[in-house]
């Protein structure tokens, strides 16, 4: 991972971080902070209706609190965001707090925006386009995965078009993220397998962008030992505090390196078997993952070599050979973790590869990759080796 003199890069991170078991706790305190006092939760059904968490931040939050909006759902939809802004306006709200997985992050983000500025999600869709702070938003994740506590990006679908429209802007990012590893022990070992891999694959793809740079570097690679590290034991002792805790940090430490360096052909092409089969975004980065870094060894070798002996595989003598080591072992995690290894096994089906490939290469995603992939060929190389 060497660097020569015409290294140059801006590195921005600035989410106040509020990390501990318990912290939730903190979200009312957060807000004052934040000079705002009437907070709309943002929240899925599922944590709304089947757990207690919704309760104990609205403890936090105190006569803060200005309402709830639980319409967040996997792959939130632009009328979703609209809702949700609708009746956070509705409720006078002055700040958003998200609590959930992605999905809620993305959705509180995006209406973070419409409250803001006005108009349709729609309207503000594409890179940069904001020109002032946006709805404060405190972000609460639920998962350890998608980073996106940290992250300038937002992924909401179009469902009519069957496609998930990118948002990117450092007016998005969440002011606050409380990273409490107590609300992490619930989730079914399914999504704690596929978020963990997805945030595997934003440390890999964060190191080996086109547009990397050293202190992304630092927290990729920690990012990358501590999931090696604590993925197994989080998976057999779902309850255990320490594992869930370095992971929820893992998770964030690759969501800062990716938001920072961008990430690769492996979001292009998880993003796009996600629009057009539904396959979540962690299993399709997770099955994607060890194809792409062989996809990318002539031109990245030397970092996978750096990423291996973080993962702790230390056998191999070249990076040529660290590399492939670093593939075998990735397929390996994912596997222990019970998640399926072929996109036959998730649904996609083989004659759908070509409108896969095509699709992936409109995705700003892949123009960040080491090796050049923007050809629709050698996607589908690829997506051959991964069906
Ligand atoms: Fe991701």
């Amino acid at each position: 991972m060497a660097y020569d003199d015409s290294l140059s890069f801006l590195h921005f991170a600035p989410t106040r971080v509020v990390f501990g078991a318990g912290a939730l706790s903190e979200a009312g305190l957060e807000l004052d902070r934040l000079g705002v006092s009437r907070a709309v939760i943002v929240t899925d059904a599922v944590i709304a209706e089947k757990t207690d968490l919704v309760a104990k931040l609205k403890a936090s939050l105190g006569a803060r609190c200005a309402g709830v909006f639980a319409g967040a759902v996997p792959d939130s939809g632009l009328h979703i965001v609209d809702a949700g802004a609708a009746a956070a306006r509705q409720a006078g709200a002055d700040s958003l707090v998200s609590l959930g997985g992605g999905s809620a992050i993305d959705t509180a983000k995006g209406m973070a925006v419409v409250l803001t500025e006005g108009g349709s999600l729609i309207d503000h869709q594409g890179f940069q386009n904001l020109t002032r702070r946006q709805t404060p938003h405190v972000s609460i994740p639920t998962t350890h995965g998608t980073g996106s506590e940290v992250t300038r990006y937002a992924v909401i679908k179009d469902h009519e078009e069957r496609h998930k429209l990118l948002f990117g802007d450092f007016h998005l990012i969440p002011d606050v993220a409380i990273l409490d590893p107590a609300l992490t022990v619930g989730m079914p070992p399914v999504i704690a397998a596929g978020t963990t891999l997805d945030a595997l694959t934003h440390a890999i793809e964060g190191a080996h962008s086109l547009q990397r740079n050293p202190i992304a570097d630092a927290l990729a690679i920690h990012a990358v030992r501590l999931i090696r590290r604590w993925l197994p034991r989080a998976m057999s002792a779902p309850r255990d505090l320490a594992a869930r805790g370095q992971l929820l940090l893992a998770s964030t430490m690759a969501g800062t390196a990716f938001d920072n360096a961008q990430v690769g052909l492996v979001h292009a092409i998880a993003h796009s078997v996600g629009a057009r089969h539904g396959v979540h975004h962690g299993l399709a980065n997770a099955i994607a993952l060890p194809h792409v870094i062989r996809f990318n060894a002539p031109d990245a070798a030397d970092v996978y070599a750096e990423l291996a002996r973080a993962a702790g595989v230390t056998a191999a003598t070249s990076d040529e050979e660290a590399t492939e080591a670093l593939a075998v072992d990735v397929a390996a995690v994912a596997k222990a973790a019970g998640l399926p290894s072929r996109y036959r096994d998730v649904g996609v089906p083989e004659s759908d590869l070509e409108a896969i490939a095509e699709l992936a290469i409109t995705d700003g995603s892949i123009v960040y990759n080491p090796r050049m992939a923007m050809d629709p060929a050698l996607v589908l190389e690829v997506l051959r080796a991964a069906w």
